[in-house]
């Protein structure tokens, strides 16, 4: 089988990583990609959303499967384009993306089919909107179209909810993404991702996963689109998740049939876990970054037959096994991130395993220049039995083998916001470029969250 890959961030290294251990895989294109990538597959030199381009090259490669990383090309209607052209994909269509794309669109949704979410109410009117706040307790504004994970604002009070109004609606900060806003309810609770296949009808969850948002450690400072992940999420029980697919993700790919936009791909469902139970923050059209990191890590069963068959529409026959094993993403970003930060951070090319690190894995940084024209910001996943010591393992090792280059990153920061990430592998199976996650010793470890 030949796939193609879109998308060219963190997920799309761990996809590749994950498709490329497939049996059924011949050959591995990844548009554009990254080194991460190049180590594993061929990177093509097309934006991911260059839709016309991407198509002229899966009809001349007569590429079996495209798999979609990124939500914009999503909506711009790649999965329909493809199809139009007899191109086998795994993501949604278009309509269906509006899932993700709208806020307000996933609100009616959610209210249409009694999935448990914030009480909101949306608005096209900054007025009405202001005048909706009066008397109201902590409020969350978010604007109603995408914007780079960055159009939420989380409110103590109701002057912050104006602010975040202004911005939106007045400032256009998002612009058109801020025609329209929703304010609901701030919850409080922790938050939890679960991602499901789905063929429109039957739905295959993962293992869940959390990510980690506020920039600094200590969950403190501006938030980002996400710092790391880790899975599996220990306060996400069996029960809970069962709770979860049954009033949340079922609901939502039958809702979404019913109202004649069938909904194939990756349904990705942000939740906060409240004392009244889980609530949907919001639901996204493909895979999270950086969750998809450890999640691919974890993921036991070929993911190929799982993404045809989310295509062809033949799900039910499919069943999805997991690594009893825990996986941390971390991720270093240079001083200044999530704010503006030096794009061509000249230490980004001196990413190197210290001794230590590199007598037991391989960094697989091969092409020094390709690193220099990257933002800097990094990640790294590694697969581990426990989660939370495993995380500080691996930061300190990060922070090692900074200190001995003398790079720049400040570790105590980990992003997951692009684009290049490496997988932490055994130096024995450098040949490999698929080799086994690199499993540290754990015996100086104290078993805080042990797994099976
Ligand atoms: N109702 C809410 N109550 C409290 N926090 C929220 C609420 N909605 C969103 N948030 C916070 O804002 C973050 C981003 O919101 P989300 O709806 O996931 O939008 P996006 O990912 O598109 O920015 C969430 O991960 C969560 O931390
Ligand atoms: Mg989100």
């Amino acid at each position: 089988m030949k796939i193609l890959i879109i998308g060219g961030g963190g997920r799309e290294h761990a996809l590749a990583w994950k498709i490329a251990q497939s049996p059924k895989i011949t050959e591995l294109f990844c548009a554009p990609g990254n080194p991460g990538t190049a180590s594993i597959a061929t990177n093509l030199d097309i934006p991911a959303d260059d839709i016309d381009s991407l198509i002229q090259f899966a009809l001349q490669q007569s590429i079996d499967l495209t798999v979609v990383g990124p939500e914009q090309p999503l909506v711009l209607g790649l999965a329909d384009w493809f199809q139009d052209n007899g191109l086998k994909v795994f993501g949604p269509s278009a309509k269906a993306t509006q899932l993700e794309g709208s806020k307000v669109f996933s609100k009616v949704l959610m209210q249409k089919y009694n999935i448990p979410t914030a009480a909101y109410a949306a608005f096209d009117d900054a007025d009405e909107a202001r005048a909706y706040l009066k008397g109201k307790g902590p409020q969350v504004v978010k604007a109603d179209g995408l914007a780079a994970g960055k159009g939420v604002f989380v409110c103590a009070d109701e002057a912050e909810a104006v602010d975040a109004i202004n911005q939106i609606m007045n400032d256009r900060i998002f612009g058109e993404s801020g025609n329209r806003i929703i304010i609901e309810e701030r919850l409080e609770g922790q938050e939890v991702s679960l991602l499901a296949f789905t063929d429109g009808t039957t739905v295959l969850p993962m293992e869940a996963a959390q990510d980690h948002k506020a920039v600094f450690d200590g969950d403190t400072g501006p938030n980002t689109g996400g710092m790391g992940a880790y899975s599996p999420a220990p306060i996400f029980t069996p029960e809970l998740k069962q709770e979860v697919i049954q009033r949340i993700m079922v609901p939502a790919v039958n809702g979404m049939r019913a109202d004649g936009i069938p909904y194939r791909g990756v349904l990705y469902a942000g939740l906060m876990i409240t004392d009244k139970g889980p609530k949907t923050l919001e639901f996204n059209a493909r895979f999270g970054d950086p969750e998809t990191q450890p999640l691919m890590m974890r993921m036991q069963s070929d993911i190929v037959p799982i993404m045809e068959a989310c295509a062809d529409g033949t799900l039910d026959t499919c069943t999805l096994e997991w690594k009893p094993e825990a996986a941390v993403c971390v991720v270093m970003a240079s001083e200044g991130y999530p704010g503006s930060y030096e794009r061509a951070n000249r230490s980004t090319d001196s990413i190197r395993p210290t001794r230590y690190w590199e007598s037991r894995c391989s960094m697989r940084v091969r092409n020094k220049r390709a690193m220099r024209s990257l933002p800097a910001v990094a990640g790294c996943w590694v697969l581990l039995p426990w989660v939370i010591r495993c995380k500080r393992q691996l930061k300190k090792r990060i922070k090692r083998s900074v200190k001995s280059n003398g790079r720049e990153f400040n570790t105590a920061k980990t992003s997951a916001k692009k684009p290049y990430s490496f997988i932490l592998e055994d130096s024995d199976s450098q040949q490999s470029t698929q080799g086994k996650p690199l499993i540290f010793t754990t015996e100086s470890t104290e078993k805080i969250f042990k797994i099976k």
